[in-house]
């Protein structure tokens, strides 16, 4: 039995309320902040369904000071798994002041919490936008960093803070020194297995995954494919799908390496969280009408501004640092959204 209890920042979302079933059922006590911007509270309580156990659920903004500083004396916090943030590519071209203000001053505000705390262990949802245009298709961790959006630019200016955190114990030779890992996922799908929780975009979805089950189940009349005429084997945009689970349980042993001789003297680190091969939109439409028995209806229709042809994970280092690597295939991740789907057609409403 594990004993240590972990601060799930932004739990009741999509890849939160995930890591808190999986968190639970590996032993950790869980403590969710969530200001409820994306979510529900009714995931939490499924998640609290899904496991038999129950979490300390605070309803607040990571932003808050004192709320936070309540949390760290109110609950023995060992670690924080840090998922609150705005995601969405389009939105933060349109109000990069909001998401500069909510996932970089948030972190700030969080880090500062923690260091008061002396809880000096975090994992990080950092995404592969960081990378932005690369030579290679295939991401490592030591490319050069260089997003393109604003959102991708808040994850890049977290991971550098994150950084230049753990290198300060370095120079003032820190007594607990800061651990940090920074989780670079390359695109999240799929749900829990029980069909409980899943991804409840709010109005229409941005990303396909969501957009193709809700064409199949008749919610929207027809998916644009952006684009058939890229550089790929058949036209369409290629990307390295993970199964949310598969996805979270890469959080509990990147926690689990914080705590291990390896991270012994401190560090920060990223880590790639993905598959490591890539299907494309046609791939996915096709395996969607295999596994579901449905119809995806679609349409070639023009590129959409800011996406690249192809790219994926090279998931070695989480392997051999981790002892992580996914091991859903793309049947599971459509067979659990379809699941999700069907349950929930109108999400968590
Ligand atoms: P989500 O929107 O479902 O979950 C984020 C949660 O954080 C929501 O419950 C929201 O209410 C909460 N939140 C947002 N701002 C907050 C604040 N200031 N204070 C408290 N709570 C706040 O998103 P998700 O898909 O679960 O993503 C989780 C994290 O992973 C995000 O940081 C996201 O940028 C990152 N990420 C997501 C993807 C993806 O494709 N889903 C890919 C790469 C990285
Ligand atoms: C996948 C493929 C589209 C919708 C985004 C963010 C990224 C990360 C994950 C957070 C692409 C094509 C899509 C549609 C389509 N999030 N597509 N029709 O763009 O790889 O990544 O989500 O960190 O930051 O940018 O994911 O699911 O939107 O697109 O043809 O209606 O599907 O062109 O090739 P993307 P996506």
């Amino acid at each position: 039995m594990n004993e240590r209890t972990i601060l799930v920042t932004g739990g009741a979302g999509y890849i939160g309320s995930h890591a808190c079933v999986e968190l639970l059922a590996s032993g950790y006590q869980v403590v969710v902040i969530d200001n409820l911007c994306n979510s529900k509270v009714e995931t939490l309580h499924r998640v609290e369904r899904i496991t038999g156990k129950s979490l300390q659920f605070y309803e607040a903004d990571i932003r808050d000071k004192k709320a936070l500083a309540e949390i760290f004396t109110q609950e023995s916090i060992t670690a924080v798994m840090h998922f609150a943030g705005l995601k969405a590519v389009g939105e933060s071209c349109e109000q990069p002041l909001n998401y500069y203000h909510n996932n970089v001053y948030g972190t700030l505000v969080l880090a500062e919490a923690m260091s008061e705390a002396n809880v000096k262990q975090l994992v990080f949802s950092s995404s592969a936008t960081v990378y932005g245009e690369s030579a290679s298709v295939q991401y490592s961790e030591d490319f050069p960093l260089g997003p393109i959006n604003p959102y991708g630019r808040t994850k890049f200016m977290v991971e550098e803070i994150l950084r230049d955190l753990s290198a300060a114990d370095t120079i003032i030779g820190a007594q607990s020194p800061w651990k940090i890992a920074l989780l670079r996922y390359f695109n999240p799908i799929g749900a829990h297995e029980s069909g409980l929780i899943g991804e409840d975009p709010n109005g229409i979805p941005n990303n396909l995954m969501p957009y193709v089950s809700q064409v199949a189940i008749g919610k929207l009349a027809q998916l644009s494919v952006f684009g058939d005429d890229y550089p790929t084997r058949d036209g369409t945009g290629i990307r390295d799908y993970i199964h949310v689970v598969d996805l979270v349980k890469g959080h509990v042993k990147a926690l689990e390496a914080l705590q291990s001789e390896k991270f012994k003297s401190g560090g920060c680190k990223a880590y790639n969280l993905g598959a490591g091969r890539g299907y494309s939109v046609l791939d996915i439409i096709k395996t969607f009408e295999t596994v579901t028995g449905r119809t995806v209806n679609y349409k070639i229709a023009p590129r959409r501004a800011g996406d690249l042809a192809e790219y994926f994970a090279n998931p070695e280092l989480a392997y051999k640092e981790l002892g992580w690597k996914a091991e859903k295939r793309l049947d599971d991740m459509i067979a659990d959204t379809w699941n999700w789907q069907c349950k929930n057609p109108e999400g968590y409403a």
